[in-house]
């Protein structure tokens, strides 16, 4: 496939902002040196081929709705948001609490937010982004002012732990952002999204749905966890960030030099750098932090943001580029004048 989606103009007829950002992680820290324990592999051979050196796993009890909630109540602190105060609560997440309710429901019970309606999005480790767009979208057309979006996931609760291939890259997380339509002010600048549904079978899921259901006969082949093709994946991150990027750039009128910050999705050191390459951007603009979490999911790119925001990576007026990708194939691309 030739990774040149079509641009759109999406320039927001209404400035939508982000006002707050917020994220959780477990406090379970699953190091390499304990994976050694549980696989055939080594700390050495995953920091070399990942860059991953430890990751979080939520605790017995602990599902993907409440580490969504402890993200959005920071994120509503940091924006000075009520509960009652959001509009839309909008969660990206392959692993939800239950099939329905979604968990966009269970979070909005957990934090009393009465006045929102609420869905969950499947766009796998794209889904905050998308989120994001659809956001956007709601707050840009005067349907709605103030949105909750999430990005939260619990990987390990999909993880086949006796598989070197997948279990040694995976952690557990939560990450949230308020978005509000402020006028005059800076903000979201363009969204891009793409799909590519022929690439489907390369990171999937392929037991528990309708087309395979778990049953007694089939429950020991593992069919609802997470199975992947390492090498292709890898490609298809790096020509599918690349293409999203460009494209985000190209719609927002930028180039690679107008950005302070690069937010990537964080599945590799590797597909960061090749990333880096590809745009022709210094590594030191990319913010990482896989080395501590691993890849998150829907929730990667959300605490990366959090995180770089917290520390002041950027401040008021610069450009950020937040780049992901992730099973589907999906792959998104948002431009933000913070
Ligand atoms: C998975 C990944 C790290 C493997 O790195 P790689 O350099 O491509 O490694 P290869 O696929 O060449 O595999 C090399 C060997 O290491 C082995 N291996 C795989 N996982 C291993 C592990 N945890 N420990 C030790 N060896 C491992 C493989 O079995 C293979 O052995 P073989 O040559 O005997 O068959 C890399 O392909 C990758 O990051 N892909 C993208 C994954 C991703 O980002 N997924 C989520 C996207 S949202």
């Amino acid at each position: 496939m030739s990774k040149s989606p079509k641009t759109r103009s999406t320039k927001p007829n209404r400035t939508v902002s982000i006002i707050g950002t917020g994220s959780y992680v477990p406090e379970r820290i699953l190091t390499n040196a304990e994976l050694e324990k549980m696989v055939e592999t080594s700390d050495e051979w995953i920091t070399s081929r990942t860059g991953i050196r430890e990751r979080r796993i939520a605790a017995e009890g602990e599902h993907t709705s409440h580490m969504a909630a402890k993200a959005a109540q920071n994120a509503m602190e940091q924006a000075g948001v009520t509960a009652e105060e959001i509009d839309l609560i909008i969660i990206g997440t392959i692993t939800p609490d239950t099939f329905t309710p979604a968990t966009a429901c269970h979070v909005q019970r957990i934090l009393g937010a009465k006045n929102a309606a609420c869905f969950d999005i499947s766009a796998a480790c794209s889904g905050f982004l998308y989120a994001v767009e659809i956001a956007q979208q709601f707050i840009a057309n005067h349907t709605y002012n103030t949105v909750l979006v999430i990005g939260a996931d619990k990987l390990s609760s999909i993880i086949d732990w006796q598989d070197r291939n997948t279990c040694v890259l995976f952690g557990d997380g939560a990450g949230a952002a308020v978005l509000r339509y402020r006028a005059r002010s800076h903000g979201v600048i363009t969204t891009f999204m793409a799909s590519d549904g022929n690439y489907g079978d390369i990171l999937h899921v392929p037991g528990g749905g309708c087309a395979m259901p778990t049953t007694p006969e089939n429950a020991g082949q593992k069919l609802n966890t997470l199975k992947m093709n390492g090498r292709e994946t890898f490609k298809q991150a790096v020509l599918s960030m690349g293409a999203a990027a460009t494209a985000a750039l190209a719609q927002a009128g930028l180039t690679a030099d107008d950005l302070t910050c690069i937010i990537p999705h964080q599945a590799n050191m590797r597909i960061i750098e090749s990333l880096a390459d590809r745009l022709k951007i210094p590594i030191e603009k990319f913010h990482v932090n896989l080395d501590r979490y691993g890849n998150t999911s829907a929730a990667a790119v959300a605490i990366a943001l959090d995180e770089a925001n917290r520390e002041g990576r950027f401040k008021v007026g610069d450009y950020i580029l937040l780049v992901v990708f992730g099973g589907g194939l999906t792959y998104a691309s948002s431009v933000i004048q913070w």
